[in-house]
């Protein structure tokens, strides 16, 4: 019986040794089972219109609001690291936020000039995506536009939606990430897109996105002016279910490829939308997952690069093919 009797009434009991596996660093990387590769990872960017330096988010030591020049110095390292796509976000000066986000579907508004940008430094080197989403141009801070109560209008911001995708496609985009949690918002902007002669501009859709307390600092890094919280559109953290339901949508619709974000407290949501799909499958590690390990590792709390990597790690196992993650230069420097 290999697994019992023998010395000392034991036999040769262990016979079947797991920790054989685990005696050198070759060893272990020979049966590593998930390998963490750059060209997986995303690096989500911001642009801040007006500024002539960059700006270090409090809440996110080592990510900045960028300047023009600043963020296609980003894109250009992105590139020499091995990255595989920037996710950018665009932030326009306060004064410019108005009730319908205007500047989001504004030609020279500051994400398009980022996206051009991004293009022109990287071309096709680089996966450039863009955050198809109103939050950041709308003077009260919501994902779309308000019906006279005051509640988001699924339908009216589909509208705009439509109109941003084809804005930021002719801005350079390859990839759009809808990720407003409209319904429906997947299939408004692929048919606007093809209507437009964009065919060839694929879709990110934002399959489950948690309303979650960790994109506290994300709000500080878009200069966010929300106050209240999105739980009327973005899911509830209590739902598993439901993201799958979300995720027949989004596939029937049309979507390339889909998301789970965050991605820490949802490991379980991305390894079922992973077992469930046969398209690329990404999760975004949000702005709190970052802050939260660089804090602890600033008090000498935690090791700050087995964390990282630990993180990161995770959500490859759990099922993602591609990982948002803001560590995304830094991480492929360490794997190359
Ligand atoms: C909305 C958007 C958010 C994030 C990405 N896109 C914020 C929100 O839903 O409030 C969060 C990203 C992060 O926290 O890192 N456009």
């Amino acid at each position: 019986s290999g697994y019992g009797g023998g010395r000392g009434g034991y036999g040769d009991f262990p016979v079947v040794r797991p920790r054989r596996l685990r005696t050198t660093p070759a060893m272990r990387r020979m049966v590593a089972e998930h390998r963490l590769h750059p060209a997986d990872l995303i690096l989500p960017a911001f642009l801040r219109e007006g500024i002539t330096e960059p700006v270090e988010i409090s809440s996110m030591p080592g990510v900045y609001q960028h300047t023009r020049e600043t963020l296609r110095k980003a894109a250009a390292e992105a590139v020499a690291a091995g990255v595989g796509g920037i996710m950018i976000f665009g932030v326009p000066e306060e004064g410019k936020k108005d009730a319908t986000g205007s500047c989001g579907t504004d030609p020279d508004g500051i994400l398009q000039v980022a996206l051009r940008d991004v293009r022109a430094e990287v071309g096709d080197d680089l996966v450039v995506m863009s955050d198809l989403c109103l939050d950041e141009f709308t003077d009260h801070g919501h994902c779309g536009v308000l019906d006279e109560r005051g509640r988001v209008d699924n339908d009216a911001t589909l509208e705009r939606y439509a109109e941003m995708a084809c804005v930021q496609a002719e801005a350079g985009a390859h990839v759009l990430g809808p990720s407003g949690m409209m319904d429906g918002q997947v299939a408004f902007v692929r048919r606007a897109l093809d209507e437009a002669g964009h065919q060839d501009v694929a879709l990110l859709a934002y399959t489950a996105k948690y309303a979650s307390a960790f994109y506290g600092p994300f709000r500080e890094a878009v200069d966010s002016s929300l106050t209240g919280d999105r739980k009327a559109y973005q899911q509830d953290p209590a739902n598993g279910r439901e993201a799958m339901r979300e995720l027949a949508l989004d596939l029937a619709e049309g979507a390339d490829m889909v998301m789970v974000k965050p991605a820490l407290p949802y490991l379980d949501v991305l390894r079922r939308v992973a077992d469930a799909v046969d398209v690329p499958v990404a999760a975004y590690q949000v702005s709190g997952e970052y802050a939260m390990v660089e804090a602890a590792a600033q008090r000498g709390w935690i090791e700050r690069e087995r964390a990282i990597m630990e993180t990161l790690t995770g959500a490859r196992r759990a099922g993602a093919d591609m990982i948002l993650t803001y560590w995304a230069t830094e991480a492929a420097r360490r794997l190359r």
